[in-house]
């Protein structure tokens, strides 16, 4: 998703902007580009090519000041083309970058061509350097604080003039944004960790907010009083240590690789300080509000949906209390039957994904549901501020877009979940208790012995290589992780892959079943694998070749066509856990096979924070 980075400096900020993009571009983007002012005018170098393209580009041309604004788009009004990066200049006066989505922008922009402003792209952004434009008099500030009251919808923007040489002016509403303090420098960004390499002084910034930043001074204006005016205010400056590790590949080939074997240390980092099973691992007040829960609801997008899914099965077998799984998208717009003693339970990587984030405030604020619990992976996140309980798994940063270390750390709070809530209900008792955690504290163990069949599914991936469909079968709580199988595959390889809980092959599905069809099954050896192994039948009768990910001890008797891989241990209920692991790795190798782009995948954002 998009990214910002804007600085002011007494030093060229140009290779301080140029490394926030890098350090952005994890999040996945279409085109990059920077404007600076010197010398009273504006800069400017944009690309629909990489960030090191881009930072050649600013070498050629030139490119330098020691304030500047810089930004990788990713395209939702406008195609990835040159005229429609970022930044946006307004008669080479105002330059600005923006993430988030103006809703009313054709309207403004009616206005503005009205007044003989020129539109050179197709992008509701140019809007708003229009806007910051025309509402200038003398002062940026001024003119930022005037045009923001016209937007409706989601913005983070910096902004920048021409004859106001050291000043960045920034504000943000409904996109998350982040002041940087540093020494004769002031910087804003859409994380912290853009901006990591040159501060670890940060300001989250609030809803509204509007931020004058100079070298030497930076100020917050929030709208305070009955008339709504700015006034500077207060905000807290953590000292966040912004992952600058994280960003380093190591001895891996991509994110995803290296995020895929950090899972054993990250699920161990989740569970670190688990003591005993406890409600307070979920916030302090968690215990008098899960006594009162009926019911769950869990509200997520993507993988974390997937996540959702698997909860479901163990909490209703665990607990005994009954969960709905909603894709967030859907339930914010649709009509449901509100209930205050259901606890709603978001789960969420990012914690800013717009359509998750959205759905909570509609069970919160519209239909008065107001237990709230986020299962996340940034604990400085909007779900976790928005939400009375939270779980902050430990997975660090992720970059590679396709979800990884974060699905398996929410897995593993979840079955925490499942398991404090059976305890309250009289479903835990100590010796079962004892056992449950010693499994969780084994299962970095047991994943390491997963990773280690990286050489086979290497074999496996060659095949899926050239092929253009695939299906994925599970059952029970392995259904939903054929789900997250099918969902990794297609978005990295591009192959088409669909997944379904393996009853229903023979009322629909069956049908695609021919000799060019792969079928991974995930077959562990649970009181489903007689049953699996009458549809892995149904799928070799009509010539489809099986890749089946069984466990050590699942009874499977070998024939052609079908190629089975044994995880080393049967894990129960974690089971989950292990063979999703096996599924990345068949992804990740597959899309390495077939050269496409593992850690930016074609249309895809890492952080979805528009609708
Ligand atoms: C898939 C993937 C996405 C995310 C989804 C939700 O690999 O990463 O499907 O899971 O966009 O993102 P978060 O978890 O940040 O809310």
């Amino acid at each position: 998703m998009c990214g910002i980075v804007a600085a002011v400096s007494y030093r060229n900020v140009v290779p301080t902007l140029l490394e926030g993009l890098r350090r952005l571009e994890y999040r996945g983007y279409d085109s990059c580009g920077v404007a600076t002012v010197a010398d009273g005018k504006l800069q400017r170098a944009r690309s629909v090519a990489r960030v090191h393209e881009l930072a050649e580009q600013c070498e050629e041309d030139g490119v330098a000041g020691q304030t500047g604004i810089a930004h990788t788009r990713w395209a939702t009004h406008g195609a990835p083309e040159v005229c429609n990066a970022h930044p946006l200049v307004s008669r080479d006066h105002v330059a600005l970058v923006h993430n988030g989505i103006i809703e009313n922008h054709e309207e403004i922009r009616r206005q503005l061509q009205d007044k003989g402003y020129v539109f050179t792209s197709q992008t509701d952004t140019e809007v708003i350097a229009h806007l910051v434009n025309d509402c200038y008099e003398d002062d940026l500030l001024k003119a930022v604080m005037k045009a923001v009251g016209f937007l409706k919808g989601s913005y983070a923007i910096a902004v920048i003039a021409s004859d106001e040489p050291h000043r960045v002016i920034a504000a943000r509403q409904g996109s998350p944004m982040v002041l940087g303090i540093g020494e004769g420098e002031n910087l804003v960004a859409s994380d912290a960790m853009a901006i990591g390499g040159v501060t670890d002084q940060i300001v989250y910034l609030s809803e509204g907010d509007v931020v004058d930043l100079k070298p030497d001074a930076w100020t917050v204006y929030a709208r305070e009083g009955e008339d709504g005016a700015f006034m500077p205010v207060e905000r807290e400056i953590r000292v966040v240590h912004a992952y600058a590790g994280a960003v380093e590949l190591g001895p891996y080939r991509h994110f995803m690789q290296k995020e895929i074997f950090e899972q054993p240390r990250a699920v161990s980092d989740t569970l670190e300080g688990v003591a005993a099973i406890s409600p307070t691992l979920f916030g302090g007040n968690a215990e008098d509000i899960f006594k009162q829960t009926k019911r769950l609801l869990f509200l997520a997008c993507g993988t974390s949906y997937y996540a959702a899914l698997t909860a479901k099965y163990w909490i209703e077998e665990l607990a005994g209390i009954p969960c709905d799984v909603e894709i967030a998208s859907e339930y914010r717009y649709r009509v449901s039957v509100p209930d205050p003693d259901t606890l709603v339970v978001t789960i969420s990587q990012s914690g800013e994904t717009a359509d998750t984030l959205a759905a909570l405030r509609h069970a919160r604020d519209a239909l008065g549901m107001q237990k709230t619990l986020t299962i996340c992976n940034v604990a400085t996140s909007a779900m976790v501020h928005e939400s009375l309980l939270s779980y902050i798994t430990r997975a660090g940063v992720e970059i590679g877009v396709a979800s990884t270390k974060a699905f398996t750390t929410q897995l593993t709070a979840l079955y925490l979940l499942a398991l404090t809530l059976a305890k309250l209900n009289g479903r835990l008792n100590a010796a079962k208790e004892e056992e449950e955690l010693k499994r969780l504290r084994h299962l970095p163990v047991a994943m390491s012995a997963v990773l280690a069949l990286e050489p086979q599914v290497m074999a496996w991936a060659e095949r899926f290589a050239v092929k253009q469909d695939a299906l994925f079968l599970g059952r029970g709580v392995h259904y939903p992780i054929a789900l997250e199988g099918a969902l990794k595959l297609k978005e990295i390889s591009y192959i088409h892959a669909e997944a379904y809980p393996a009853g229903e092959l023979k009322h629909g599905p069956l049908a695609l079943v021919d000799n060019t069809m792969p079928v991974v099954t995930v077959a562990p050896n649970d009181s489903l694998l007689e049953k699996l192994k009458s549809n892995m039948q149904e799928v070799r009768a009509r010539g489809g070749e099986l890749y089946v990910c069984a466990d050590g001890d699942s009874v499977i008797d070998t024939v052609d066509g079908m190629h089975v891989i044994r995880l080393p241990e049967n894990y129960g209920r974690l089971s989950p856990i292990l063979h999703c692991v096996a599924l990345q790795l068949l992804a990740y190798h597959t899309s390495v096979s077939k050269g496409t782009d593992v850690d930016k995948p074609r249309n895809l954002a890492k952080s979805v924070t528009v609708e």
